[in-house]
């Protein structure tokens, strides 16, 4: 979604700012500006589009010289991408420029009262009511009118605010969007996510709701809304630019998927090697909130843990659980998946939970982030930095947390003898080398992506485990390459949607539950009847589906709970290909954002 860089030091500001938003594309925007503050006056250049459109407007950031200034990348919520509505936003006077990340909710409301006093708003956005306010309750000191702001503002923010009246001052705070503060050498940086200043700095103050930055070139001071000054330990970045950047490859995604299998054994090593997790009580249900591929991430989740435990799992779209009223019990543990850690309606779910009383236990990517700074324990899945919009190595590597959750669960109750843990850590060892093993079928996958990828609709079916794998097949595949693509319970077609098979329709049927095999086999010819044609995903050994499928991709053999592993590494794979080969921009999706942060 939007994305805020700032910076305020001796260096020339504008060129910082494009290379900062830049690095802050891939989250997703449709149009960008900054605003520089030079000799007593703000100059603000936005337009609609790409970054380079701006970069070019101000000829790489040469034309505005300033060693103040704050940039921004626009994704519209509240009136088109235009010019207009781009960011920053600037008092009436002029004097004051502010760019926002977030949602205010009360806007309408803010603008009557603005309106009233003689205010003339020229955006249709929610963000300009915050540029006129800091006029309004302007008094001279930049702190003091910055907490009035918030005092007023209902919603989400993370703002970056300049005054002409202070060039040495930049203020930044947040409340449920992201911020942080890169911390240099005689300058200092605001960002709505690491890798815009990690070029400059390691060095960062993660910004907690409500408090308050005042940046000057030569230090930087946290306040509360009181305005008493607080500590904060400075977080170290520990991973480098070059994760967040593409490396010699074509796109992120692919990149990322390459990636995968240091990832998983990034994530399951710690933990197998200090003998799984320590969870102080055995939870009576467990929840699983979490959006998009998280999601399905829980519905995989969800069978692998009451087929380990038997201790019930119910999943929830995060969006729809805060609104339904969940009956969350004393010994009701909630799991809440992301990779940022900052998915809006994630966030609410977890707020909502844990008003009830309920436990979180919390599966992030992005360290320090708002999910994991709420939840009670947290789970790391340690992927790094993921850019590509699409995710696929932190999906694998919440599906490997999701099976050491259901692994500690079993031992806290148990049931897990000596002999099975060495049996299930050697599995889940093996993974890394079964997700190779896709890789290096990447041409064999590639063939059939050339074959299948002009469909026009794409059916994914599949049972128990394959069903949730189905769904995440499904949407990588829909996300990226515009194709329309459903995932259904094999079993559940026949009962209404199996009348849109006709002749040609792509049905990609997963087929590794060696239990449910006979069944999906007769799905399989249920929709070859109506003229379908089948690509199969089964695993070695299973070689009698090339009796009634069109084409087969195999996966090795695992342990039946653990195949989503490398099954998926093949499905991101195909959904590459085939947008590749459409020539989709696969990294930037249309209408698509990195992180959801607002509701
Ligand atoms: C799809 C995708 C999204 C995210 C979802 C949740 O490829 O990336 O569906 O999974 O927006 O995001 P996080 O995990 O950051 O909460």
């Amino acid at each position: 979604m939007c994305g805020i860089v700032g910076y305020i030091g001796a260096r020339q500001a504008a060129p910082i700012l494009l290379d900062g938003l830049k690095k802050l594309e891939y989250r997703g925007y449709d149009s960008a500006g900054v605003a520089v503050l030079n000799e007593g006056a703000i100059t603000v250049k936005k337009t609609k589009g790409r970054l380079k459109n701006l970069s070019d407007m101000i000829d790489g950031g040469h034309k505005i010289p300033g060693t103040i200034g704050i940039g921004h990348t626009r994704w519209a919520t509240h009136g088109e991408p235009s010019d207009i509505n781009s960011h920053p936003h600037t008092s009436e006077s002029g004097k004051i420029a502010v760019v926002h990340n977030g949602i205010i909710e009360n806007y309408m409301k803010i603008k009557e009262f603005l309106t009233a006093k003689g205010y003339t708003f020229v955006s249709e956005t929610d963000t300009e009511v915050i540029a006129h306010l800091a006029d309004y309750y302007y008094n001279g000191n930049l702190l003091e009118t910055v907490v009035k702001i918030i005092n007023k503002l209902e919603g989400s923010y993370a703002l970056g605010l300049i005054s002409s009246d202070h060039p040495d001052q930049m203020i930044a705070v947040r409340k449920d969007s992201p911020l942080i503060i890169g911390l240099g050498e005689a300058e200092n940086f605001i960002a709505s996510d690491i890798p815009a200043i990690l070029k400059y700095t390691r060095s960062v103050y993660l910004i907690e709701d409500n408090e308050i930055a005042l940046l000057t070139p030569n230090g930087v001071t946290l306040y509360n809304t009181d305005l008493d000054e607080i500590s904060k330990e400075v977080f170290s970045v520990d991973w480098d630019i070059a994760a967040a950047e593409k490396g010699g490859y074509e796109h992120f995604m692919f990149k990322e998927i390459m990636e995968e299998p240091q990832s998983v054994l990034n994530t399951i090593g710690p933990v197998l090697r200090d003998g799984l997790l320590k969870l102080d009580k055995v939870p009576g249900r467990i929840s699983i909130v979490a959006c998009g591929s998280a999601y399905h991430v829980g519905i995989v989740g969800k069978y692998v843990i009451e087929a380990l435990t038997r201790i019930p799992v119910e999943v929830d779209i995060a969006s729809e659980y805060r609104y339904r009223n969940p009956i969350i019990t004393e010994d009701t543990l909630v799991v809440v998946i992301s990779q940022s850690g900052e998915t809006a309606d994630t966030i609410a779910a977890l707020r909502e939970a844990k008003k009830q009383g309920a436990k979180i236990f919390g599966i992030v990517n992005v360290v320090g982030s708002s999910i994991a700074r709420e939840s009670d324990e947290v789970l790391y899945t340690l992927a790094g930095p993921e850019i590509a919009v699409a995710t696929t190595k932190a999906y694998s590597t919440q599906l490997t947390a999701v099976y050491l959750l259901a692994l500690s669960l079993k031992k806290a109750m148990g049931e897990l003898s000596a002999e099975e843990e060495k049996y299930y850590a050697e599995e889940l060892l093996r993974l890394p080398d079964l997700i190779s093993a896709m890789i290096e079928q990447k041409d064999k996958i590639q063939y059939y992506a050339s074959r299948y990828f002009n469909a026009k609709s794409v059916f994914f079916i599949g049972r128990g485990l394959d069903y949730a794998l189905s769904l995440e097949g499904s949407l990588k595949l829909k996300e990226i390459s515009y194709i329309h693509s459903e995932a259904y319970g094999a079993g559940e077609l026949k009962h209404g949607t199996i009348s849109l098979i006709e002749e040609g329709t792509l049905v990609i049927a997963v087929a590794t539950q060696e239990k449910l095999f006979e069944k999906i086999v007769s799905n399989i010819r249920e929709v070859k009847a109506r003229g379908a044609v089948v690509l199969a995903i089964a695993t070695e050994g299973c070689e009698l589906i090339e009796e009634c499928a069109d084409g087969v991709l195999y996966i090795p053999k695992t342990d039946p709970l653990f195949t989503s592993s490398p099954a998926v590494t093949l499905l991101q794979l195909f959904a590459y290909y085939v947008a590749s080969l459409k020539g989709c921009d696969i990294d930037k999706p249309r209408n698509l954002a990195k992180s959801v942060t607002v509701e």
